[in-house]
């Protein structure tokens, strides 16, 4: 039977569980029950969730993190991180920690330059389309003043409008190809309403210019859109330090790590399966507090993976060195972020971490993230270059294992003492929980050892 439905979205809240509850559930009432637990008990707070997206039922938490201690630029920060993989927060702190006594994390933004384009079919002489072009420029930015006057107040606005021709890739395909500085907002409603009125300017001068053809005078627009690829909207972050500073582990001396590290960091630079799993440890820590501060992860994830692999090979977005025995790691990446518009006056938590973080600027905000991301880079890398990463992610990961095994508060008290020493495992957590379920619990350790 069919399972398709009419009118759906005109349905309430309450009819649209019933009906996914009835269609697709086995226990329709437990199904209703569980989404309505997830609800805010407060009714303002929970229609203001609602009403951020189209057909809510529930609400899908992530647990919220900080991590203090970080120094960047001189100034101490507690960061934000929404984030539901255990280890992440725990690893950014303790970067944190190391890099706040060897002088901090300096960040820079080295551009904030947002690009937008039309994409459109002109089926004539290119020359004569460049000559339009130049003539009626101006009206592209006359057109659209009345988007742009508020922008250019807070210092922003269009930089230029560049005609680039395509069609050595598809017949006929020519973009409009602009740039755009938005300031503290990410800039996406801003860029596209601009293009949209470039792409009506574009049709209207097309028909009135007399020198083109009929068929000339026709242009069609494909389409408007901002860019998600930011390649001049880029930060650096840096930290480092005299070699001998590198000196946490007993167990490696601090010129035999600083060399396995540079390394690991070359390794990612050249070799793509590395580099992807290498870069999603940067984005552990740059898209959790993109999430903390309502900024859209997913053009972040698509810009920056983008950037990447901008020289034809999916590569390392850090790099480090040792130049004069002083130990060098840093990190470009892209960051298209805003701290007004957008979620940042509706949700109350991305008001929470805007605040604890000073109100940053975009500019700021980029340095934060991008240092987030190397914090994250450098514990992920001395971990693997050390001890391996299962020792410190499994222990973390050890409070998942046991409430899967539905442990009681005793239980995972026993357990977390016990795997202090052991080495922790799906099976031995299990093996651990279920001995303690069966024998006197004030002898567990004594009797699991044995
Ligand atoms: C896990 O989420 C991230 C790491 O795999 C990153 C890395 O390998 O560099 C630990």
């Amino acid at each position: 039977m069919s399972r398709a439905i009419a009118g759906f979205s005109k349905l309430s809240k309450e009819q649209k569980i019933d009906w996914l509850a009835n269609e697709y559930f086995k226990s329709p009432e437990e199904t209703s029950a569980l989404l309505r637990k997830y609800w805010n008990t407060d009714d303002v707070l929970q229609k203001l969730h609602d009403e951020f997206i189209e057909n809510t039922i529930s609400n899908f938490y992530l647990p919220l993190g900080i991590a203090p201690n970080f120094t960047i630029n001189g100034r101490e920060y507690t960061i934000p991180m929404a984030i539901e993989e255990s280890s992440v927060v725990a690893a950014a702190s303790k970067s944190a920690k190391f890099w706040a006594t060897r002088g901090g994390f300096k960040a820079t933004v080295l551009d904030t330059e947002k690009i937008g384009q039309v994409h459109f079919m002109y089926t004539g002489d290119a020359e004569k389309l460049t000559t339009f072009f130049e003539a009626t420029k101006q009206e592209f930015f006359t057109d659209t003043e009345t988007i742009t006057k508020n922008m250019q107040k807070r210092g922003g606005g269009i930089l230029n409008i560049e005609l680039r021709d395509k069609t050595a890739l598809i017949p006929n395909y020519y973009q409009l190809h602009a740039t755009f500085e938005t300031v503290d907002s990410m800039g996406a409603n801003f860029i596209n309403s601009c293009l949209e009125q470039f792409s009506k300017t574009l049709r209207e001068e097309a028909l009135l210019y007399n020198a083109f053809t009929e068929d000339e005078k026709n242009i069609h627009v494909v389409m408007s859109i901002l860019s998600n690829y930011v390649p001049n909207c880029v930060v650096r972050a840096e930290v480092s330090c005299p070699i001998e500073d590198l000196n946490e582990d007993k167990n490696i001396s601090p010129e035999e790590f600083a060399n396995k590290f540079i390394n690991a960091v070359k390794i990612a630079e050249v070799e793509p399966y590395r580099a992807v799993t290498h870069n999603k440890g940067i984005m552990n820590g740059i898209d959790s507090v993109v999430v903390a501060t309502g900024n859209d992860f997913r053009a972040v994830e698509a810009g920056v993976h983008a950037y990447a692999a901008r020289n034809g090979q999916y590569s390392s977005l850090s790099h480090a060195k040792i130049e004069h025995g002083i130990f060098t790691f840093w990190l470009d990446v892209p960051l298209a972020l805003g701290t007004v518009g957008g979620l940042t006056t509706l949700h109350p938590l991305v008001k929470f971490s805007l605040e604890m973080l000073g109100y940053p600027s975009a500019q700021e905000l980029m340095q934060i993230v991008a240092v987030a991301g190397l914090a994250q880079n450098f514990a992920a890398l001395r971990s693997l270059t050390t001890t391996g990463i299962q020792q410190g992610h499994m222990k973390m990961h050890l409070m998942n294992i046991l409430n899967q095994l539905e442990a009681t508060d005793n239980e995972k008290q026993q357990a977390v003492k016990h795997f202090e020493k052991n080495t922790v495992s799906h099976s031995a957590a299990a093996d651990f929980v279920n001995h303690l379920r069966t024998i006197d619990p004030t002898r567990i350790e004594e009797d699991f050892l044995q």
